[in-house]
């Protein structure tokens, strides 16, 4: 192996330059050419291919969103695609490929990797942490930190006109983002995908919390349960006394500078990525397990089951009481 690409691929997250960076910096340390593809597996199609030296990530440690830029492509998506992208890394004298993306993206590694032989890697990166083989994906961990820094300025606001306030996060289908920063923020409700939603809950505890004479409600609700307007409707319908607001927080979780915990585990991952790649190894997805960094064969990481943390959901109800 003498030539080895990155690319970036779906929704961008904190941290993604820090793995970029970590791709770069060790292939070369290793006596590897790297190029970087621009916008994803598109990118790959359409030769947007440029040579990677260590000054092209100086700088980058701390930066939100990803250099190399980033995007969903349909044509990947079929064989024609794939043989285009093959081609291109083929031009370019490319063996090895590391992917810093999700799931969608790794299965499409995975179809290149079968279909034309290229050896590849994937590196997790998704504020969602969907990645059901790993304990974190990269930009969760910003993305949280982002979210409590809203939920600590809405609560000023909150507690000084005695109100509710439904703070909207993301996370697709999943329920981490709301359920780390629900409990880091102090909410006292978090609605999430893994447990079954009850409205007749949510306005007791509110209720309750009134009587017991809180000074506001903060109620961190996932994006895969439903949005904060149609919340706040519910709400309103059976407390319309209730001094209510709703922020959906959006793209705002997806930027800013990477966490400290986002830049060492990208920084880990790329490593580990060019490590593979220099033991001709393929189809492998790398995940931070119980504190280690470890890898797996695509179908077995992805098959794998993430335990949902309802230890950390009970907890934060009994907190919140
Ligand atoms: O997967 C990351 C994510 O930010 C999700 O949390 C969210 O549902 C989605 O991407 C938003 O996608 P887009 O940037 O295409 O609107």
């Amino acid at each position: 192996m003498k030539t080895i690409g990155v690319l970036t691929s779906g929704g961008d997250a904190p941290g993604m330059n820090a793995a970029i960076r970590a791709v770069v910096r060790c292939g070369i340390y290793n006596g590897l050419t790297v190029k970087g593809i621009k916008r994803g597996y598109q990118g790959l199609i359409d030769d947007e291919i440029e040579d990677m030296t260590l000054s092209s990530v100086g700088d980058i440690i701390q930066r939100g969103g990803t250099i190399l830029r980033t995007a969903r492509s349909a044509e990947f998506k079929t064989k024609e695609g794939r043989a285009k992208a093959a081609e291109v890394l083929k031009k370019h004298g490319i063996e090895g490929l590391v992917i810093i993306g999700g799931d969608g993206s790794f299965r499409g590694a995975q179809l290149l990797s079968n279909e034309h032989g290229v050896n590849t890697i994937g590196i997790p990166g998704t504020i969602d942490n969907d990645i059901p083989c790993t304990d974190y994906t990269i930009g969760f961990d910003t993305a949280c930190n982002t979210a409590i820094d809203a939920i600590n300025k809405i609560r000023d606001t909150a507690t000084s006109h005695e109100r509710a306030n439904i703070i909207e996060v993301m996370g697709r289908n999943a329920g981490y983002i709301a359920l780390y920063a629900g409990l880091a923020g102090g909410a006292e409700i978090i609605i999430i995908p893994e447990v079954k939603f009850d409205i007749d809950e949510v306005c007791d505890k509110i209720s309750y919390g009134i009587k017991r004479g809180k000074l506001h409600h903060i109620i961190v609700l996932a994006e895969g349960v439903m949005s904060g307007l149609e919340l706040s409707k519910m709400i309103q319908e059976r407390l319309p006394k209730l001094d209510l607001r709703h922020t959906t927080l959006g793209h705002i979780q997806r930027g800013g500078a990477p966490s400290v915990m986002d830049r060492i585990i990208a920084s880990q991952m790329g490593s580990r990525a060019v490590e593979l790649l220099l033991e001709n190894k393929s189809q492998r997805i790398i995940s931070i397990r119980n504190n280690q960094i470890v890898d797996d064969d695509i179908d077995t990481a992805l098959a794998m089951r993430k335990e949902f943390n309802f230890k950390l959901y009970e907890l934060s109800k009994i907190l919140s009481i």
